[in-house]
């Protein structure tokens, strides 16, 4: 077995003394420094992947476009400083991604706030950080926004989520824009119709334009050709119905990323020209100036910069070998979930090619579904090794739980040979924090 570099962020190496490095950090330091499970960012990998999409969007999109990067994937301060400074703007699918947001002082005006349910103490938020766009899912959402708008005295500008139908082909639990979905108002039954027509009623709301995302981990173009063919069809059809122009269109993010080697490869960069052609094709075909549009990568610029570093505890050889190490679900829950795959290295000597053994990754977690990779072959692990696993920055610290107690894994950001920490490990005090005395 080949240690899959590629899949490990861009300033990986195996030094001399066979360990892996990443940005110039030894990782086999790094556990002895901060501990295990550790998650390790690569900053350059993230800045190369936020500006491979500038460009990409930029050379190949002739109207006004911007990369707004998902906060969900994952959010913290000193990674939306590297956003800003890359002039990404955001996308937030709460009011907690928001006030994390608003504190690390990230634009507001180049900020785009998502989610099915958002409450009146979520709007209300968001109108009074003076947010860039409110994109809004339902009927109810365009009376409660419309009142809170109407009672400050201010235009809310928005655009309406439109479920525009089209089946992807990934994980059922990632697909959002197929007719039965909880996200937006379907095009089909007449329901966003009805929706452009509540929002025009409103003096206090300004419609821009419409948006999709219709899910994640898409390899495949088609579904964005459609998806982007049926939003113009719609926004045509509320030209003609209610003499609204659509000015902006954002068709979502969901570009794929490999995880294993034996994954396609897929090309971000490309996905956004196909997206930025389609969005060209679709305006000269229904007669739309261009619109300005926005893409919502999350999972692509943060997952391959991000590493998770476990400690093996324990190796059990039986049906199958399991090592023990000392994460699992509670950091990772995606292999649980959605059945996600992964591969790992060993961190302390990446190039061993002694006793390659086909082994389980098992998490430490009360359950027996926490296994973190069904198959991998590595040099058999001992305890103490350091198990090393890529493309782990999207979707699990974000997703992170106390399960079993568990503390949430400290984090440090590495570049030009020196980490930083910047998230301390929790500790069992704070996990008492927030109870009551009993
Ligand atoms: C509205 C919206 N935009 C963007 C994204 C980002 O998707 P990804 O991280 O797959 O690029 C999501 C994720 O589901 C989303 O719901």
């Amino acid at each position: 077995m080949t240690v899959p570099l590629d899949l490990f962020p861009d300033t990986v190496r195996i030094t001399v003394g066979n360990t892996l490095s990443i940005g110039g950090c030894d990782l086999v330091d790094l556990a002895e420094r901060f501990g295990t499970p550790l998650y390790i960012y690569d900053a350059a990998t993230i800045v190369a992947r936020a500006g491979t999409y500038r460009e990409a969007l930029r050379a190949s999109y002739p109207g006004t476009a911007t990369v707004c990067y998902a906060a969900k994937a994952y959010v913290a301060p000193w990674l939306l400083k590297i956003v800003a400074g890359e002039s990404l703007g955001l996308d937030v699918v709460s009011a907690g991604e928001l006030h994390v947001a608003a504190a690390s002082g990230f634009p507001m005006a180049r900020t785009y706030f998502h989610g099915n349910n958002k409450s009146e103490d979520d709007l209300a938020y968001a109108l009074e950080q003076k947010i860039g766009r409110i994109v809004i899912d339902n009927q109810d959402e365009i009376a409660r926004l419309g009142l809170l708008a109407a009672a400050r005295k201010i235009t809310q500008p928005v655009l309406l989520r439109l479920a525009p139908g089209v089946e992807v082909h990934t994980h059922a639990h990632l697909t959002t824009g197929a007719p039965d979905t909880k996200f937006g108002l379907d095009i089909a039954s007449g329901a966003a119709l009805e929706g452009v027509r509540a929002i025009l009623a409103h003096p206090s709301l300004e419609l821009r334009g419409f948006h999709a995302h219709i899910g994640s981990q898409i390899r495949d173009m088609r579904p964005y050709r459609e998806s982007v063919e049926r939003i113009f069809a719609f926004a045509a059809q509320a030209r003609d119905t209610f003499g609204f122009v659509m000015r902006e269109l954002s068709p979502g993010g969901g570009y794929a990323v490999r995880y294993v080697p034996s994954d396609t490869d897929a090309k971000g960069a490309d996905m956004v020209r196909e997206v930025a052609a389609a969005v060209v094709a679709g305006a000269k075909k229904h007669g739309f100036e261009l619109p300005e549009i926005t893409i919502e990568p999350g999972r692509s610029i943060v997952a391959p910069a991000g590493v998770a570093l476990y400690r093996v505890g324990s190796v059990k050889r039986g049906e199958r070998t399991y090592v023990a190490v000392d994460g699992g679900m509670a950091d990772n829950i995606r292999p649980t979930a959605y059945a996600a795959e992964y591969t790992a290295a060993l961190a302390n000597r990446p190039s061993d090619k002694s006793d390659i053994t086909e082994v389980a990754i098992a998490g430490k977690y009360c359950e027996t579904g926490d296994i973190l990779i069904q198959k991998v072959s590595l040099p058999l692990p001992r305890p103490g090794d350091l198990v090393a696993i890529p493309v782990s920055g999207a979707y699990q610290l974000s997703m992170a739980s106390n399960y079993n107690m568990a503390l949430r894994p400290a984090v440090v950001v590495v570049g030009d040979g020196a980490a930083r920490l910047v998230r301390r490990r929790e500790t069992y005090d704070q996990l008492l924090a927030m109870e009551g005395a009993g």
